[in-house]
């Protein structure tokens, strides 16, 4: 405990310094910097090697904070803020107008979240102000939920990172915009259209591509391995492996665990299968991308996912981590 609240007060006092610190939340592990220094907000797009049209979240250690970058605050944002955070649920409001534009993307709009990690909550408080922390990973590829993919992959860019374990939730926050009359989805998450409609008595709206609200970061490219991703359905997951075999490509699988039992007998390559539950499945989701990209294979196929609203957020990830269009012709890297 005292080593853990030592590495706190290093992290807060970096942050303070305008350095970079990652550490875990509940959903995915963040790349944070002091979201009112936009040297520190510069950096965090530089080292992600994101365009800096995309904005960044900042995180907060309460629900008031939330007036310190937001104004024209309507009560339904503040209602939905007490009933789900801490945790994993992100709200776009109206910016203030002392708020960076380097963590807006140049929207007139902020993203705000307070998380549920109890090493992310302890970190805000001692920091005292916003962290802005997009995901710890680079743009486009997969996100991370556990210390070692964030060290992996990022370790010698970054100042320090917190260990918190892995992440429980597994996904990234349910993105809902407060802008407009109705609250809108922008992007899916562990919390539901229908958890927001519950708690406010009212009809929740999912962003629509024509819509006029930016979502920047909803590129159809993204949480993506460095390798060709397969989404096929469980009966074609042999006949695939065939035809890609036949090519000399050499595959990883991800199935549901009970797939793993009836397909794979003594087919010598590395599968992994996991539960046909989607909170575990979300759980254990990056983690497993990230197992089969370093993987020695060429290429990874997926079990598709049962098309009910419960796997409605994963199989968004999926969708974007898929190659499109789905060609079994490709360079091996
Ligand atoms: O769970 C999460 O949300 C994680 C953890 C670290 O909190 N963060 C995360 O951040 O996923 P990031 O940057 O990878 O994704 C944030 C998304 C981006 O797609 C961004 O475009 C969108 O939020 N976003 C941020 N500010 C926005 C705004 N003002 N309007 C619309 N979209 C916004
Ligand atoms: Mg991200």
């Amino acid at each position: 405990m005292k080593i853990q609240h030592q590495a706190i007060q290093y992290a807060a006092k970096l942050l303070s310094e305008g350095k970079l610190v990652a550490f875990p939340t509940e959903t995915v592990y963040g790349l944070g910097g002091d979201a009112r220094n936009e040297t520190a907000i510069q950096k965090i797009y530089q080292i992600k090697k994101r365009p800096t049209t995309n904005p960044l979240i900042i995180h907060l250690s309460n629900v008031t904070a939330m007036e310190n970058f937001a104004t024209h605050i309507p009560d339904a944002a503040y209602q939905l803020a007490e009933q789900f955070w801490p945790g994993p649920l992100t709200l776009v409001l109206k910016k203030k107008p002392d708020v960076s534009t380097w963590v807006t993307g140049g929207q007139n709009t902020v993203a705000l979240r307070v998380p549920a990690h109890p090493v992310a909550l302890s970190l805000l408080n001692e920091f005292g102000g916003g962290i802005a922390a997009p995901s710890a990973n680079r743009y486009t590829e997969i996100s991370p939920t556990h210390f070692s993919h964030v060290q992996n992959k990022l370790g010698k860019d970054l100042d320090y990172i917190l260990d918190g374990g892995p992440c429980s939730i597994g996904i990234e926050s349910t993105i809902v915009s407060m802008v407009e009359a109705l609250p809108v989805i922008l992007r899916e998450g562990h919390i539901k259209k229908e958890d927001i409609s519950h708690c406010l008595g009212c009809e929740t709206k999912t962003n629509q591509k024509d819509s006029a609200i930016h979502v920047p970061g909803s590129a159809l490219k993204h949480y993506a391995p460095k390798k060709p991703l397969y989404i096929v359905p469980a009966k074609e997951i042999l006949s695939t492996l065939n035809q890609l075999r036949q090519r000399d490509y050499s595959c990883a699988v991800l199935s549901f665990e009970s797939t793993k039992q009836k397909l794979k007998n003594n087919i010598d390559l590395i599968w992994i299968g996991l539960a046909a539950d989607p909170l575990i499945y979300a759980q254990h989701l990056y983690a497993a991308l990230h197992e089969l990209e370093s993987g020695p294979s060429h290429c990874i196929i997926v079990e598709s996912l049962p098309s009910s609203e419960d796997w409605s957020a994963i199989q968004d990830r999926l969708s974007r981590a898929a190659t499109q269009p789905m060609s079994l012709n490709f360079v091996p890297v």
